[in-house]
């Protein structure tokens, strides 16, 4: 370990600490602690994900890191501050905002998410760690270093989108749920994954931009190798609502555990905006489903969904079949 990146890691650990005390132990936290129970969660779950709030002043974190002997270019490498072009001196850069540290593989904070509580302006809802030496948002999955041992259990790994998906699921004891951190998937989510499970699920929100990036996530998953499936959660409802609203037995048993396959899910996709009552509609359906078919699909795969997409759209089974030998 290069002697910087423990340097980096060290400031992490101080600053977790630092946000968790403030939010657990002191009058400033207690706002954004009431905004976590009223939200749902328990104490337990929020010491067990490290949360912790950052005040509003210029630099509370920049002045306990320099008592404990930290450089303005150290504080500024780490992300954790900020150095303006002014000339000034470095301050922190989450500030009034609910922290997530951020874990590596082997579970070592490398880096913070922060929420504000009330949307005031145009700021974002959530404010990442920059790109560091330490935190490289392409190589981590948030909570892996927990759901890898429970996937041994569970026999698969649920990917949602938004880590609060997570913290929920793990609430209602289903501890196998990892999140990416707002950003596409890469081939290192890919391994991360493939070393751990043969069985994704997918599981994210129930809305437009849920069911494109669950279209994303499924279509880069090698069938050969790692087996995905998709969940779907009702209509503006993410799993986090989903799970405070119905519980966590009606999640396993209506929506965990009952995933699509990745074809039926495309043809679901396929069908999401569209009149089957629409003659262009219908034909549009028909051709982006056959297209889908013409991938790599079983002959018994494709015998199931255009018998079903038969079933679907009127039209006979020899028809299809033969459109589809033309498009092949
Ligand atoms: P809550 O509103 O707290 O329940 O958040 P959520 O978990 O429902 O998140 P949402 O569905 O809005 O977004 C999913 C994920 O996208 C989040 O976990 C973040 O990683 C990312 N994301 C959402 N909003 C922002 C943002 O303003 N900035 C950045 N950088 N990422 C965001
Ligand atoms: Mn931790
Ligand atoms: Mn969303
Ligand atoms: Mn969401
Ligand atoms: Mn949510």
């Amino acid at each position: 370990l290069p002697s910087g990146h423990r340097r980096l890691l060290e400031a992490h650990r101080y600053a977790e600490e630092f946000y968790r005390h403030l939010l657990l132990n002191t009058v400033e936290g207690e706002e954004a602690l009431n905004y976590l129970y009223g939200r749902g969660f328990t104490r337990d779950t929020i010491e067990k994900f490290g949360i912790g709030w950052s005040l509003g002043n210029r630099e509370s974190l920049v002045t306990l890191l320099k008592r404990k002997g930290f450089s303005d270019e150290e504080l500024s490498e780490s992300g954790l501050a900020i150095i303006p072009d002014n000339g000034s001196g470095a301050f922190d850069r989450f500030r009034n905002r609910v922290m997530f540290p951020l874990h590596d593989t082997n579970g070592k904070t490398v880096g913070f998410s922060g929420r504000v509580i009330q949307k005031a302006g145009n700021e974002p809802k959530y404010l990442n760690s920059p790109e560091t030496p330490i935190f490289n948002k392409s190589e981590i999955l948030y909570n892996y270093h927990n759901a890898r041992l429970a996937a041994r259990k569970s026999g698969n790994v649920i990917l949602f989108e938004g880590f609060m998906d997570v913290i929920s699921a793990d609430e209602a004891g289903i501890q196998s749920g990892v999140a990416l951190m707002g950003t596409a998937m890469s081939d290192k989510h890919l391994s991360l994954l493939g070393r751990v499970t043969n069985e994704v699920i997918i599981c994210t929100d129930g809305d437009n931009a849920g069911w494109e990036a669950a279209r994303r996530f499924s279509r880069m998953f090698p069938t050969n190798r790692l087996d995905a499936k998709v969940a779907i959660v009702p209509e503006g409802l993410d799993p986090d609502d989903y799970l405070k609203k119905y519980g966590g037995e009606a999640f396993r048993d209506r929506i965990i555990g009952q995933p699509h396959t990745l074809l039926s899910f495309a043809m679901m996709y396929a069908k999401r905006e569209k009149n089957l009552k629409n003659e262009n509609d219908l034909l549009q359906y028909i051709h982006e489903v056959l297209k889908e078919l013409a991938g790599k699909t079983t002959p018994v795969e494709r015998d199931i969904y255009l018998k079903q997409l038969s079933e679907e759209t009127g039209v006979s089974v020899d028809a299809l079949t033969s459109q589809f030998r033309k498009s092949e």
